[in-house]
């Protein structure tokens, strides 16, 4: 790749944020996640400036982004619908490039030990893999990224938390990710049935990196919560309660959250309305 590199941690952040293709994202997210690496390792650093992160990242023309609710349902069984699942996979990953790098960019405000712009450096590295490994799978199968409509949810999440440092933490990590948790196994298990070991072998690499995003979340949101001495798990709840739009929906996963640093009371109360935080904890 032959680009100039942004010469601040800000300023790379929004480089990733404001280029829209897929591929062209995906490798600056991953060459500027290298530069910073390999800066740390050698005791040296990277400023973190103070470049202002989009509101809206750019994005391809292709997929169509729809509202959550009129993006047609699929049959997970068939052809079609394991290219579905994989594409909505690949939206999901693309998202997460951004969002970590928003979270580097919007927040660099706040004063953090170096240790937190390492991990969202990291993230937003496996995150671009992951899209590659997604788009690879896709295009083995006679399909592409932005074949198919995609929904537009998850950039509302980090709109809706964009003033909200621990509010971002607990959601997008914390709920966002950690529903990814839940439901990959079962989409591992689909692929298994299917033969399709490459889809395989794909899934397991992002099941397996997506723990330490969870891990990332609850270590900084836990960090954020001390420093301000106050109750993690209450301090989780009411923020869940303030920005994500329903109730938390079992089954959990709760051995990798468990691996990732999140207890079952976190979770469990929030599987029921706001008026009912406690009644949960009767369903074990
Ligand atoms: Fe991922
Ligand atoms: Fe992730």
């Amino acid at each position: 790749m032959n680009m100039a590199i942004p010469t601040t941690l800000t300023a790379m952040a929004v480089d990733v944020l404001t280029t829209a293709d897929g591929r062209a994202k995906a490798d600056k997210s991953r060459a500027y996640a290298r530069v910073w690496a390999t800066a740390r390792e050698n005791g040296g650093s990277i400023a973190l400036g103070n470049s202002t992160p989009p509101d809206h990242p750019a994005r391809p023309d292709q997929p169509e982004l729809l509202n959550p609710r009129d993006v047609p349902k699929r049959k997970p069984g068939s052809p079609a619908g394991r290219i579905a699942l994989l594409h909505a996979v690949a939206h999901i990953e693309l998202n997460a490039v951004d969002l970590h790098w928003d979270i580097i960019a919007r927040f660099a405000h706040i004063q953090m030990p170096m240790g937190f712009y390492d991990d969202w450096v990291k993230a937003a590295d496996d995150e671009a893999k992951h899209f590659g490994l997604m788009c690879d799978c896709l295009e083995s199968m006679g399909s592409f990224y932005g074949a198919l409509p995609a929904h537009d949810g998850m950039w509302r999440a980090a709109e809706d938390t964009a003033l909200d440092f621990q509010g971002r933490l607990a959601i997008v990590p914390m709920v966002l990710e950690a529903r990814g948790l839940d439901v990959t196994p079962k989409m591992i298990e689909l692929f298994e049935k299917a033969g399709d070991t490459a889809a395989v072998d794909s899934l397991n690499i992002i099941y397996t990196e997506e723990v330490s995003h969870v891990a990332y979340g609850s270590k900084w949101f836990n960090f954020g919560c001390g420093r301000e001495n106050s109750d993690p798990k209450e301090m989780f709840h009411a923020l869940v309660r303030r920005y994500f739009k329903s109730t938390l929906k079992p089954p959990f996963n709760e051995e990798k959250r468990a691996d990732a640093g999140i207890p079952p009371d976190f979770y469990w109360p929030l599987t029921e309305g706001p008026s009912d935080p406690l009644s949960a904890k009767t369903k074990g």
